[in-house]
């Protein structure tokens, strides 16, 4: 059985690799257009897409070491996290195909992922 503390610990490794998967990108759009080395474009989406998975691994095992097991109804706080992590999943799509997002994209990282900690840390709802 893997402990609370591992899956927290995998939990934000996720977190960091999403925020520096999605920075790259958006960084990159901001600084000059496509992405000529693909080993930066490859290297920010797998960074992107490992973070995701790393969230939602240690997302769920804390949420069972916390006793929300299957069948128990997720508190509000739960829901509003799985959201800004759909919303970080999908963020990866739009700064090639869409450029203008980059900068409000940018601004929207620091307040996404603090939203989502508050959340977990005060529980308001
Ligand atoms: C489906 C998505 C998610 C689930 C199920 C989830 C679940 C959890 C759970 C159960 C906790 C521990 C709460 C406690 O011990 O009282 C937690 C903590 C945390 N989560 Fe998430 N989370 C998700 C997404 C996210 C996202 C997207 C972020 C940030 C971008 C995030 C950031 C954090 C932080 C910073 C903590 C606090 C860690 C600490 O106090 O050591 N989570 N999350």
């Amino acid at each position: 059985m893997f402990s609370y503390q591992l899956y927290n610990l995998v939990h934000i490794v996720g977190l960091v690799l999403v925020m520096a998967g999605l920075g790259g990108m958006i960084v990159t759009v901001i600084a000059g257009g496509e992405q000529r080395s693909v080993w930066a474009r490859r290297s920010a989406a797998a960074f992107h897409g490992l973070g995701i998975f790393l969230i939602l691994l240690g997302g769920f095992g804390m949420l069972a070491r916390l006793g929300l097991v299957r069948g128990t109804p997720w508190p509000g706080w739960v829901w509003v996290k799985a959201f800004v992590w759909g919303t970080l999943a999908l963020a990866a799509f739009l700064p090639y195909r869409y450029p203008k997002t980059a900068k409000p994209l940018l601004l929207l990282l620091p307040v996404l992922g603090g939203f989502a900690a508050y959340m977990a840390i005060y529980k308001p709802l």
